[in-house]
Order: structure tokens, then C-alpha cells, then sequence
């Protein structure tokens, strides 16, 4: 069996949509999830459907070794950001596989502070004609890696962040999973 750790900061509908689609996987499986925020609403979600779910402060990421050991432990083989909000240290992606989704075509809106509905805004404000998502692998830059994954969509011209963000979320649902699935198996 193949272990995912899955890290998030918000409401956690890719993390959820991950763990349904590895429920009755033959040789992968989500091990755990694990929050920066105590009221991230990603940790009911694991919860409710029978995942290990773990809040963490920020030392036990960076200046500590706890979540690293946590992970090596658990002997996890990829580690999944969605929706993870602080830049994970070079540590763990040394020792470790690590893949991002990211709601826009990068290496367009990506960087520190775009995240949200902040890049679906920026996306509208420079009138781009399409947007979509990246998955991508991790390094030490924020949205930087090797991409694995783009899927894009058109933008309407009444589109509002709001709209935009409805796209990009079917888009992610449908193509998050099958992209980690591929770097499993
Ligand atoms: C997604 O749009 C993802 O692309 C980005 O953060 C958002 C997380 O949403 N990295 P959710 O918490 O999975 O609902």
C-alpha cells in the first residue's frame, strides 16, 4: 500500500474528494490529514469519513522535526498539498514526494499571497480569456515545480470570482485525484 498525507488550511473539498476517491483503492490509501488551523473545517471532514486528522503549529513544521517524523513514521510515500496555505521547509521536500494544486494556469498568479479568490480576481481584473488549474510538483518556491497537470477553462464576459472559482473547483475535482493516482501507481 501507497500512503498519502494530505495537508490543508481551509474548508478542504479537494481533501475530501481525495479521500473518497482512495477509499477502496487496491494499493493506495490516504493515511492521514493534517491542519495549520485548529478550526479548519478540513479536519471535521477527515474525521467524519474515518481519517486520522491532526492539527499542528507552524514549530512543529519548521523549527522542530515532529511533523517529519510524524510522516516518516507513517511511512507516507506522497504528500499532498490542498489547499495549504504556508510554504512547506525545504526538509521535507528533500525527503520526500510533495504535489500542489494550484487554481490558475501557472507559472500566471501564482506566488506568496495568491491563493483564494485573490488570483480569480486577478485573473478577471488583466481580462484573460481562459484560466484553469496546475498540479504540479513541489520545491522550495512557492507555485514553482515541475508541472504534471493543466486543465483549462474559458472565461465569460460577465465572469465573477465568485463563477470563475466554480469552474476551477469542477476542474479540480475531476482531476486532482487521477493526477496523485498516476505518481502512485
Ligand atoms: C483550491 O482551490 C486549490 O486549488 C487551492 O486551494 C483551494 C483549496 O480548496 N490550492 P479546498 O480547501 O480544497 O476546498
Amino acid at each position: 500500500m501507497k500512503n498519502i498525507a494530505i495537508l490543508a488550511s481551509g474548508s478542504g473539498s479537494n481533501a475530501e474528494n481525495i479521500i473518497r476517491y482512495f477509499k477502496d483503492h487496491q494499493s493506495i490509501r490516504v493515511d492521514s490529514v493534517w491542519s495549520n488551523k485548529s478550526d479548519a473545517f478540513v479536519l471535521e471532514r477527515a474525521e467524519r469519513l474515518d481519517i486520522e486528522a491532526y492539527m499542528f503549529g507552524k514549530n512543529e513544521m519548521t523549527a522542530t522535526d515532529w511533523l517529519l517524523d510524524e510522516f516518516r513514521k507513517r511511512r507516507i510515500d506522497l504528500i499532498v498539498l490542498a489547499g495549504f496555505l504556508l510554504l512547506l521547509p525545504l526538509k521535507f521536500v528533500r525527503e520526500f514526494q510533495v504535489v500542489n494544486i494550484h487554481p490558475a494556469l501557472l507559472p500566471s498568479y501564482g506566488g506568496k499571497g495568491m491563493y483564494g479568490s485573490r488570483v480569480h480576481e486577478a485573473v478577471i481584473a488583466n481580462k484573460e480569456v481562459e484560466s484553469g488549474i496546475t498540479i504540479h510538483l513541489v520545491d522550495e518556491v512557492y507555485d514553482h515545480g515541475k508541472v504534471l497537470f493543466q486543465a483549462k477553462c474559458g472565461i465569460d464576459l460577465r465572469e465573477t470570482a465568485g463563477s470563475l472559482a466554480a469552474k476551477i473547483h469542477l476542474l479540480e475535482m475531476l482531476h486532482f485525484p487521477k493526477t496523485i493516482e498516476s505518481l502512485l501507481v
